[in-house]
């Protein structure tokens, strides 16, 4: 066990660059925290990126995520208080919702309901808003439930897209409003722990 002060657990599976924003804004604004993170796979290069930053990190597999306590165990021992989604895929399960109850939160790269769901994650939900023509897109930041994408809406904020805009450009114009204001709402959250 590292201390008693609430820390915060990412769970990530991809390049990281929210989890960056989000260990680097803390470390900004001086606010005592620790950060672990968490991956189903073990060279995911948020790992490597974080622990840089001074993060503890793991790896879990599919059988320690869904048929055992380690993770609980893991977050509870280590007095985890906020878990923090940024690019995980897996459903979470329910012995980590009910650990944690509204104090798992995670980040879609669209304005949900809309382009949300099991299987709508990256460059997929990008296409789909190019391809529908939308005239804006967003973020949706969000409690998570037993479904996927599903929980209380915390925070959306939207981006205009022209006809020219593509799935690249749309990814570029979401991942600033991502980098903007997901560090500021885990800081929002954590602070009225
Ligand atoms: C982000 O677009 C986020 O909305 C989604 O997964 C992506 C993670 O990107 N849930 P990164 O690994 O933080 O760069």
């Amino acid at each position: 066990m590292r201390n008693h002060s609430p820390n915060i657990a990412i769970f990530a599976s991809g390049s990281g660059s929210n989890a960056v924003q989000i260990i680097n804004h803390f470390k900004t604004e001086n606010i005592d925290t620790h950060f672990f993170v968490l991956s189903n796979k073990k060279d995911a290069a948020v790992l490597e990126k974080t622990e840089a930053l001074g993060a503890t990190t793991m790896s879990f597999s599919r059988e320690e995520f869904y048929n055992s306590g380690k993770i609980v165990r893991f977050l509870t021992e280590n007095s985890v208080q906020l878990v923090v989604l940024a690019g995980f895929l897996w459903l979470v399960p329910q012995n980590l919702l009910e650990a944690f109850p509204n104090k798992i939160i995670n980040i879609h790269p669209a304005l949900l309901p809309k382009y949300g769901g099991k299987g709508m994650y990256g460059m997929r939900v990008h296409t789909a808003v190019v391809e529908a023509q939308e005239k804006e897109t967003g973020i949706t930041i969000h409690f998570v439930d037993e479904e996927y994408d599903h929980g209380k809406t915390i925070l959306q904020k939207t981006c205009n897209l022209d006809p020219s805009d593509s799935p690249e450009t749309v990814a570029k114009k979401v991942q600033q409003l991502e980098h903007k204001y997901f560090p500021l709402v885990v800081k929002q959250l954590y602070k009225n722990f």
